[in-house]
């Protein structure tokens, strides 16, 4: 199971130009650090904490119009993407899992999640879609990926969640999923394998890493995976 924004797409540079513009206008600074924090944040809970770096408060139309606003303005640069923005690795990663018969679910908070796959041309290799038009739940809450799995018909414990940002890293565990982080070993301890990128990386690697038993066996009978699942969850 996929996150798009900062695993299949690098958009958080569009979100940031986005909502920097928002608190120009407001009159405070947004930094690149600031942008950090949003990360795998829906859109209205980045709202919330761009509004408390400004130290401003508002009534909820207010927002509502602040958020519409700065989506509109993000819009307009995701809607001229190109298949080139899709990350080193990810298309032939993706691919290798098809010929594999291994089936494949987005899980992202975006509610433009459809138009940013329509836009780099992968949606033909996803089975499912479940994004923030589809979720009441926010990361870490695990509803997005819970979702994905039923969609797919498979059991959570069956599930390899590939994601950039903590708070989708605990979505994965709070919902008893195998999780690989993409990006920062010292931000994403949490997972139980962190990958700098996609480039050079097959499912010989994911399965040998994460010690997958094949379907037929029980997880009581693999030592490393109970372990695992006998993990303190946050
Ligand atoms: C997540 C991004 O995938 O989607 C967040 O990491 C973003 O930064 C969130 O706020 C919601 O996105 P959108 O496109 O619905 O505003
Ligand atoms: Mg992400």
């Amino acid at each position: 199971m996929f996150d798009l924004d900062g695993v299949v797409v690098d958009t958080a540079k569009y979100h940031f130009i986005a909502w920097k513009a928002l608190a120009e206008e407001l009159g405070f600074e947004f930094t690149l650090e600031d942008n950090e924090r949003l990360k795998g944040v829906s859109r209205m809970q980045s709202l919330e904490i761009l509004l408390e770096i400004g130290g401003l408060q508002f009534s909820e139309s207010e927002k509502m119009a602040m958020a519409e606003k700065k989506n509109t303005l993000y819009v307009s640069y995701i809607e001229k993407m190109t298949p080139e923005e899709t990350l080193p690795g990810v298309e032939k990663f993706l691919q290798e899992l098809r010929t594999k018969g291994i089936r494949i679910a987005l899980g992202s908070a975006s509610k433009n999640a459809p138009m940013i796959l329509d836009r780099i041309q992968l949606t033909g290799l996803f089975d499912v879609i479940v994004d923030g038009n589809s979720i009441s739940e926010a990361k870490p809450n695990p509803e997005v990926f819970l979702k994905g799995a039923e969609k797919l018909g498979v059991s959570p414990e069956e599930c390899v969640v590939f994601e950039d940002a903590i708070a989708g890293i605990e979505a994965a565990r709070n919902g008893n999923m195998h999780c690989v982080g993409i990006g920062d070993p010292e931000i994403l301890g949490l997972a139980d394998l962190v990958i700098p990128g996609f480039d050079g990386f097959t499912v010989e690697k994911l399965m040998k890493e994460l010690k997958i038993l094949p379907k037929s066996k029980k997880l009581g009978e693999c030592p490393e995976l109970k372990e695992k699942e006998n993990r303190p969850r946050s």
